[in-house]
């Protein structure tokens, strides 16, 4: 069971990236600019934004960062989005998820103008995918594409089994696989006989929010687990249902652990597993600056 490293392919991509940022502005003057929009002050979307900004800076893009209260009317998110479509220096737009109750997300995500959509969230970027014909990728799932090129797993004719349908991972990266000609089974909370498909699955994304959710009899012998879950785990009792005991003294010095969806004993099973923290956490962050430049790249007409 290796470890699927994502902090280190992150790292070298990071470093790709800075350096095309260097040659945009030495070769022609331009600074890939992106712009953040965030409504409410949910503490993990707060983190989220701070460490893309902190990224973005560390790599010399220009972030701007945008907040409004959760009260704020659509209407008002709309209007920024509308000004970010027609500045020249913005190149990117990304609107935090999730976004007030209040408001419609599919509303602001159209808004946003589909060659300055960083997160490929609208439907026309989408669309694409699912033709295969994406210009660009929502950052979770192209991540993790990223690190199964790093480690040389080819997807073409995996059973693939995707766990989640969210329009930010699991719908796109179940087109994303297909496209690279594995045979993609898109499960999700209703699938019936969940555990006899992840059986058959040689290589497993996991994205449900749940911790633990995949246990070690859910999984194919030499399969490659994947797992996109970031859970916080507070309780005791939950630690000691998903965590392993090598965890616990930082548990009780903090108070909490991160998680992910695929519970630790699975892992023993697998060729290949990502960890949580360090597999598709810092590949998600890294790949919206490699979107940042290729929309500026784009918006500026250079291959
Ligand atoms: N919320 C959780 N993940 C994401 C993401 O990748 N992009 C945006 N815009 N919001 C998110």
């Amino acid at each position: 069971m290796a470890i699927l490293d994502g902090k280190l392919v992150a790292e070298k991509i990071q470093l790709q990236v800075g350096l095309e940022v260097e040659r945009l502005k030495a070769e022609n003057g331009i600074v890939p600019g992106l712009a953040v929009i965030m409504a409410g002050d949910d503490p993990a979307s707060r983190s989220y934004v701070n460490s893309k900004s902190k990224l973005a800076e560390k790599l010399g893009i220009r972030s701007e960062l945008v907040t409004f209260p959760a009260s704020v009317p659509a209407a008002e998110i709309a209007r920024v989005i509308d000004e970010k479509n027609a500045d020249p220096f913005t190149h990117a737009i990304l609107v935090q998820m999730p976004l007030p109750a209040g408001v419609d997300p599919w509303g602001i995500i159209e808004r946003i103008a589909p060659g300055k959509d960083v997160d490929a969230f609208h439907p026309y970027n989408q669309g694409l995918i699912l033709q295969n014909r994406g210009r660009v990728f929502p950052c979770t799932p192209l991540g993790i594409m990223r690190l199964l090129d790093h480690y040389g797993i080819d997807p073409e004719g995996m059973n693939a089994a995707v766990v989640g349908r969210s329009f930010l991972v699991g719908k796109p990266m179940a087109a994303m696989l297909a496209n690279r000609n594995a045979t993609v089974t898109l499960c999700h909370s209703r699938t019936h006989g969940l555990a006899a498909i992840l059986r058959e699955a040689g290589l497993v994304v996991a994205a449900v929010g749940k911790p633990g959710f995949i246990s070690a009899d859910m999984v194919k012998p030499g399969a490659v687990l994947i797992d996109v879950g970031i859970n916080h785990v507070t309780k005791e009792d939950d630690f000691n249902k998903f965590c392993p005991r090598s965890n616990y003294e930082a548990f009780k010095k903090k108070g909490a652990v991160i998680t992910g969806d695929v519970h630790y004993q699975s892992f023993a099973k697998a060729a290949h597993y990502s960890p949580v923290p360090g597999g598709v956490g810092p590949l998600t962050v890294t790949m919206l600056m490699s979107n940042t430049v290729e929309l500026c790249k784009r918006q500026a007409g250079i291959a």
